[in-house]
């Protein structure tokens, strides 16, 4: 059976912190994150040059806290995540940076050992359920099979266990659906099953990479509550990937929007929604139904396309679709900082203060990008030629 994973359960761990037993955690440094990603960079070699799908990010996660991970297609949301668990190392990928779980470098730990880790410590749900569940094996054989790769455990413990986490995650009948087959479950239930192997052996944090795109908006809901109580309830931390700002709003206490593979920008949930700063940020915001807006208010996804990641110029990435980038940019690729005064919300764009406040005041109340661009004094595409 093939699990790219390694999924399995850690029945005798303390499950109401998501913290290991005293003398597990050696590692361990007092008051540091649980995560901490510090410049991590990931380059694939092409015959055309190096494609740097992610190109400096740094970020970190405390036990118990949820991190969305936002941006659209493209932009190296997987490629960091998966380099997280190892699933990117080849001789012809260039990884740089340093990824420190309880203070261990992930990147620079052996296979073995990253084994252990992954779907032990750190569990991952990825974008496609079916290619995490063999279809050839029965639901509940890929849970105990997990539980059993990590766990000193007798198969009827580990059966128990898996019946035990079908029935948390809200499999109806649990002791009977656990032999059934992935093909017997809908898309809904498959996903509740992802959910169940991932946290098994109840992992200090859960990367889930689009967990719920795939389904229709009433399951997404569905599965987006459970991952909530389940963590509450299990204290995991969550890195949670998607293209869409409306499922983090939901989920996250923090947010990172990455464009062309970097981190544009980064603040609590509130901040970013209440003040966000950066104009793809805006542009992502512009693609998400409003409650306060009328219902004819167009849903325009952020005009153009990301650019080439072989080669990026060392200049703002967005540039090329920034309707503000006219006489307000200077040249060179602005650093992630603090912005006007906040220091915990940080922002990839150099654009003066008084501006920035000038844009968002004539988006937030339903202009387009035109109008907001005109009344900050930026000149027009056509004003510029
Ligand atoms: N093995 C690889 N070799 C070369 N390029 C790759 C490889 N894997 C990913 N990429 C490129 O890296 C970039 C980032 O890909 P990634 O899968 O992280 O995007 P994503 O943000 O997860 O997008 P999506 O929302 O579509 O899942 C893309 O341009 C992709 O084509
Ligand atoms: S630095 Fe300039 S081009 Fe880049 S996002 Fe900010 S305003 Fe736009
Ligand atoms: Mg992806």
């Amino acid at each position: 059976m093939t699990d790219p994973q390694d999924h399995t359960p850690a029945p005798e761990r303390a499950t109401a912190t998501g913290t290991s037993p005293a003398g597990g955690d050696a590692g361990r440094r007092a008051g540091a994150p649980l995560l901490e990603v510090r410049d991590l960079r990931v380059g694939f070699g092409s015959e055309d040059g190096l494609v740097q799908a992610v190109g400096g990010i740094s970020y970190t996660v405390e036990a118990g806290r949820t991190l969305g991970i936002v941006g659209e297609s493209g932009s190296g949301k997987s490629v960091s995540s998966m380099t997280l668990m190892g699933l990117t190392r080849s001789p012809s990928t260039k990884i740089e940076g340093e990824v420190l779980f309880e203070g261990r470098d992930l990147l620079t730990m052996s296979t073995d050992e990253l084994r252990k880790v992954r779907g032990n410590e750190i569990a991952m749900i990825f974008q496609d359920p079916l290619s995490s569940l063999h279809p050839f094996y029965r639901i509940g054989d890929q849970i105990i099979e997990g539980v059993r790769a990590h766990n000193d455990v007798t198969k009827k413990q580990a059966k128990a266990r898996a019946v035990e986490m079908l029935g948390l995650v809200g499999i109806p009948d649990p002791g009977r659906r656990v032999d059934a087959y992935p093909h017997e479950f809908s898309g809904g239930m498959r996903q509740r099953v992802m959910i169940a192997m991932a946290l098994a052996n109840d992992p200090k944090l859960l990367i889930a990479d689009e967990p719920t795109t795939a389904l229709d908006v009433t399951v997404q809901k569905q599965i987006l509550e459970l991952m909530d109580r389940l963590q509450r309830e299990l204290g995991t931390a969550i890195v949670m990937i998607t293209h869409d700002l409306g499922v983090v709003a939901e989920t996250a206490d923090d947010i990172a929007v990455m464009y062309a593979g970097r981190i544009v920008e980064r603040a609590s949930v509130h901040d970013l929604f209440s003040h966000p700063r950066h104009p793809y940020t805006w542009g992502l915001l512009r693609s998400i139904p409003r409650l306060d807006l009328p219902r004819d208010v167009e849903l325009v996804p952020v005009d153009g396309r990301p650019p080439s990641l072989i080669g990026l110029p060392d200049d703002c990435s967005f540039r090329e679709r920034c309707p503000y980038a006219a006489g307000c940019c200077r040249p060179g690729m602005p650093d992630l900082l603090g912005a006007d005064g906040a220091p915990d919300h940080q922002v990839r764009c150099t654009m003066p203060p008084e501006r920035r406040a000038t844009i968002w005041q004539v988006l937030a109340d339903g202009g387009t990008p035109q109008e907001a661009a005109t009344k900050a004094g930026i000149p027009q595409p056509e004003e510029v030629a």
